[in-house]
């Protein structure tokens, strides 16, 4: 596709052209969750028709294709990321597990006394698994804070990062405030002190061209339900020799190489990490919806989400009584408005704007450090993808400008 065509973009989305109550539908929540385009729904029910089968372990056909269609999908992760090699890519559950079997398994080489550094912005699923490895192994966890324009900077870098921290994990970019956290200057400061760094993709991977080689990141880890596929399947990518030194986090079927009565070896990585039958479907989902970006282009994406947040932007900090929450302009931010509007709790901000058929979210979004650390209970979110349209932002302006009037305050 030479041009990003939105008209066109929209159509492969059957689900966005629905009313809801009563309304067209502007669907402001895909940092919770995006839509399958057509192309990534026909993939999955073509695969289920023709090739459906328990991949590496038949001699027969159907498990033989299942096989080629599961491996087709991690050759298409690593392209997409330029892993150095497939065995780099594990396929899990989703962001939350790649995590936690990254705390749980390279969580074993942790020792009493070392730190574990992450971002006050985090979201839970990449905080809590390091509360439990500081617990048990008597390590230290400590946070990064934001400056005044809400942004980790060099000092806050310079200034965590020793020689006692052995693991960085943080967001690429925040899924409540939307900062792209500078992750070059975090990684090559980590590594001259001696830490690796977990990088939770979640957020950034469905928004912009990464590179795992050149950022040199240690981890990067993702869920395929943010990029347009399916929910039930997370990449992690680990560098090699990590992956090796780690144990395996869950056992069983597929993950091993012998198993006597009482003992048993592992298979090599990435088997190792992917005990029981895999989620193929999701597989070739995730390889469709990976298509469709490339065929989008990331620029191309990155591009259209920034013009329309630099719409939203203008119109919304026009609004005396609304609040944004983080980084106020596009300068390392990618397609996220938190907000607040005064006297209003962020819950009836989003019901409200439910009934004029604007799907945004509310509440701590996973992340109480962060709502504790900014002194709010919760925030409004509008998050933006490559189907969104000026309309979209238009009739979410337009709520919000109901807003305080449905609860009787003036104008
Ligand atoms: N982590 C997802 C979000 O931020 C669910 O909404």
């Amino acid at each position: 596709m030479d041009k990003f065509d939105i008209k066109k973009i929209k159509e492969d989305f059957p689900i966005l052209s629905q009313k809801v109550n009563g309304k067209r539908l502007a669907y402001l929540d895909s940092g919770a969750t995006t839509h399958r385009p057509n192309q990534v729904l026909d993939a999955m029910v073509e695969y289920n028709k023709v090739s459906n089968g328990n991949p590496h372990r038949g001699a027969h056909q159907l498990s033989i294709r299942a096989t080629q269609e599961y491996d087709a999908a991690k050759v298409k992760v690593k392209e997409f990321i330029n892993a150095k090699e497939i065995e780099e890519i594990i396929f899990t559950r989703n962001t939350t597990e790649s995590l936690n079997l990254i705390a749980r398994s390279y969580g074993e080489l942790i020792n009493k006394g070392d730190e574990i550094l992450i971002a006050i912005t985090e979201h839970h699923s990449n905080i809590l698994p390091w509360q439990r490895v500081a617990r048990e192994k008597d390590a230290v966890l400590k946070y990064m804070y934001l400056d005044d324009n809400g942004r980790i900077n060099k000092k806050e870098i310079e200034e965590k990062i020793s020689s006692k921290t052995k693991i960085v994990s943080i967001a690429h970019m925040s899924n409540v405030l939307g900062t792209i956290h500078p992750l070059e200057e975090i990684i090559e400061y980590s590594h001259k002190m001696g830490a690796i760094v977990v990088v939770d993709g979640a957020q950034s991977i469905p928004h912009m061209k990464v590179d795992v080689q050149k950022l040199d990141a240690d981890f990067y880890v993702f869920s395929a339900h943010k990029m347009l596929g399916p929910m039930g399947i997370g990449v992690l990518y680990g560098k090699r020799e990590l992956l090796e030194e780690m144990p395996p986090y869950l056992l069983g079927g597929d993950m091993i190489e012998y198993v006597t009565e009482q003992d048993a070896t592992y298979a090599p990585i990435p088997f190792k990490f992917e005990a029981g039958t895999q989620n193929v479907e999701a597989a070739v989902g995730l390889r469709a919806a990976i298509e469709y970006l490339e065929n989008l282009g990331m620029d191309k994406i990155k591009a259209h989400e920034m013009h329309l947040m630099e719409y939203a932007l203008d119109k919304i900090l026009s609004i005396p009584y609304v609040n944004i929450q983080g980084p106020k302009d596009l300068e390392s931010k990618g397609g996220i408005i938190s907000f607040t509007i005064d006297d209003v709790h962020p819950h009836d901000t989003a019901t409200i704007l439910d009934s004029y058929g604007v799907a945004i979210r509310s509440g701590h979004h996973c992340a109480q450090p962060l709502m504790k650390y900014l002194g709010l209970p919760a925030t409004s979110r509008a998050s933006f993808y490559l189907y969104n349209t000026e309309e979209d932002v238009d009739q979410f302006i337009d709520g919000i400008k109901n807003v305080r009037e449905w609860l009787g305050y003036g104008p």
